[in-house]
């Protein structure tokens, strides 16, 4: 038998992680291009050694359980509210997830939707596809002004503060709020101005969210935030949906309380509340943020290393719950 840790992978990842997983493990895995049920999953789970997942598997006690040998639980994300990581500590087992290497991708894709939805690109090429476009005019399609304008950041982590650079670009003023807020040497580097989260929402002309999913940051936003916002600003939600209230931003679209939205993320992926499918104020996105050839494979690559650290009875470069090694 071979002494390689065994390695159960709940879907396809980019051939380089592929090959280094195939080289290094005993591989097994859904070959096919869908989620695997929570059955699915408890069944693969069975005598490996480490499960590397995705963010669209929900792993609770069920599936840690189903298995008393599982070293570590590798997420292929940077994001980990899709893993009972209280279960797992409680089973000393290792949680990783893919820091770093994908901020500047997801804030490029928040950049993204933020000139898509300010600019009406989206909009536009639908119409245009229509065939109906008769040619320029001069009261078509009018959208609203980045360079100049007020972004508020929600959430100043890796991504978050990715966004300022790329706003400075655009030469647009930067209002931030965060759990903890920075120095004031940090602020005066960054060139941004903390704000409490109401003060953030009244200024913004846009507002970009950047907050991990946790039980405080759920529905952070809903019918009371949105009335606070300016009926011409528009929001951008490239973190995670259920930091939304989705069905209050449906009601505050419709009523005019905010001008758009642009969305990679959901509160039910993959499916929407039904009007958002409607709404040409709104662009929304197969939650794409890390979505680039670079990333992806530097995100496979680097939840490999993790789980097979752990496999081999190490501590994983980027752990989730270190309070396990204590
Ligand atoms: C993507 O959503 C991630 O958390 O990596």
């Amino acid at each position: 038998m071979s002494d390689k840790p065994r390695i159960f992978l709940t879907r396809e990842l980019p051939p380089q992680t592929m090959d280094m997983l195939r080289e290094r493990a005993v591989l097994t895995m859904n070959h096919e291009d869908r989620y695997l049920s929570k059955q699915e999953i408890i069944q693969g789970v069975q005598g490996v050694d480490g499960l590397l997942c995705l963010l669209t598997d929900s792993i609770d006690d069920d599936i840690l359980a189903a298995n008393p040998g599982l070293k570590v639980v590798a997420n292929f994300a940077v994001g980990f509210n899709n893993i009972d990581v209280a279960a797992a500590t409680a089973r000393k087992i290792p949680v990783t997830n893919t820091p770093g290497v994908l901020t500047e991708t997801t804030a490029d894709m928040a950049f993204a939707l933020l000139l898509d939805i300010a600019r009406r690109v989206a909009e536009g090429d639908r119409f245009v596809r229509t065939r109906a476009w008769q040619g320029w005019g001069p009261l078509q399609f009018l959208g609203a002004d980045v360079s100049h304008s007020t972004l508020g950041l929600i959430g100043l982590g890796r991504i978050g503060k990715a966004m300022i650079p790329r706003a400075r670009g655009f030469s647009m003023r930067v209002l931030y709020w965060n759990r903890t807020r920075l120095t004031p040497e940090e602020e005066n580097e960054l060139q941004v101005t903390y704000c409490e989260l109401d003060e953030l929402l009244q200024q913004s002309d846009f507002v970009s969210l950047h907050v991990a999913q946790n039980d405080d940051t759920r529905h952070l936003l809903g019918a009371r935030e949105f009335a606070l916002m300016k009926p011409q600003a528009l929001l951008v939600n490239t973190a995670r949906g259920p930091i939304v209230d989705e069905k209050a931003l449906v009601v505050a679209l419709q009523n005019g309380e905010i001008a758009g939205a642009g969305l990679d993320v959901y509160e039910q992926e993959p499916a929407l509340e039904p009007e958002l499918y409607e709404m040409d104020n709104v662009v929304v996105a197969p939650h794409l943020g890390s979505g680039t050839i670079g990333t992806r494979t530097k995100m496979g690559n680097m939840a490999a290393e993790n789980c097979l650290a752990a496999c081999l009875g190490q501590r994983p470069p980027n752990l989730v719950n270190p309070q396990i090694y204590d």
